[in-house]
């Protein structure tokens, strides 16, 4: 495994290698304990500056970075795309060209475009962190996922884990599936055939639109919510429907293995994808995955931020 992490950005888990997303996760490890602390700060980013570039809501990884960037001490600018001068017309590039001016040391950008933060990182010399860009990926979402599979089930090899819900439109699931399937976990995907994306077989996993036959032998499920936002037709002929073929509830629980982890990036649709019953009950470990998203956000920001002094030495890796 590298012990020393040498990109600037991190746009997707697409491109990096298994030994890289194993130190990013033994990272984050290693910085879970800060948050356990009574004084939860340590002075790694002092005297950085942090840009969070909100162009889509968001709740849990908006305020993740926020809170990771506090507890490693850095300096930290708030921007969502409703309250700027993006909605008196300034486009993206000139944008960021006056957040680059301020002289910031990292950028963290959500967008509605798949491949905005790509380009920013090709054409800027700061580091850039995908908090994920249309339907293409969200690469700190699917780290704490995968994070949250391995504390809780010791290992992600051999690991079944099936998706359910609206594929097509996932950022989440697609980079949970080149994370997972690098580190040797087997993935199903399933959802009606019309919110499966043409050639998703293509990626390695197994794909059905049978909920039965995902859940039968899943260790973990992943539930997805019905992105309407992004639907500009009708998949599917009423969500009642939807509901009643794929929603999680203790009913098709039984059908599961008793030691099965129920997942969800968030936000949900309660009585949907899943019922209020199994998002409360003893499967969930929904709100572990935004703990743990808090260490992941730090060991991403960590990492990045040595690599223009040579790259990140990580201890014991
Ligand atoms: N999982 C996730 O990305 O949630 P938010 O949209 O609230 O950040």
């Amino acid at each position: 495994m590298p012990s020393v992490w040498k990109r600037k950005d991190l746009v997707g888990l697409k491109d990096l290698t298994a030994e890289e997303i194993q130190l990013l996760l033994d990272t984050a490890k290693s910085l879970q304990q800060v948050s356990l602390r009574p004084v939860k700060k340590v002075p790694t980013l002092r005297g950085r500056t942090v840009a969070n570039l909100f162009f889509e809501p968001s709740t849990r990884t908006r305020i993740s970075f926020e809170l990771a960037e506090k507890r490693l001490s850095a300096d930290t600018i708030q921007f969502t795309g409703s309250n700027s001068s993006a909605v008196k017309g300034e486009n993206l590039k000139d944008t960021v060209r006056n957040i680059e001016a301020l002289k910031v040391d990292l950028i963290v950008m959500r967008h509605f475009s798949s491949g905005a933060p790509h380009r920013l990182a090709q054409s800027l010399p700061v580091s850039v962190v995908n908090a994920g860009d249309g339907i293409n990926e969200h690469p700190t979402q699917a780290l704490l996922d995968m994070f949250t599979i391995r504390e809780k089930k010791g290992t992600l090899s051999g690991i079944q884990v099936a998706f359910v819900g609206d594929i097509l439109h996932s950022r989440v699931a697609r980079s949970n599936i080149w994370g997972l399937t690098k580190l040797g976990a087997k993935v199903t995907v399933c959802a009606p055939k019309t919110l499966l994306p043409a050639g998703i077989e293509t990626f390695g996993v197994r794909v059905t639109s049978s909920l039965e036959e995902a859940i039968r032998d899943a260790d973990v499920i992943n539930l997805l919510r019905i992105q309407t936002e992004r639907q500009d037709e009708c998949y599917f002929p009423s969500i009642r429907e939807y509901a009643n073929n794929y929603q999680i509830n203790s009913e098709i629980l039984k059908r599961a293995k008793p030691d099965v982890l129920i997942m969800h990036p968030g936000p949900v649709n309660r009585g949907i994808e899943l019922s209020s019953e199994v998002m409360d009950g003893p499967y969930s470990v929904i709100l572990d995955q935004v703990t743990n998203g808090l260490a992941v956000r730090m060991a991403v920001l960590y990492l990045l931020s040595g690599t223009r002094r040579g790259g990140r030495k990580v201890n014991g890796s």
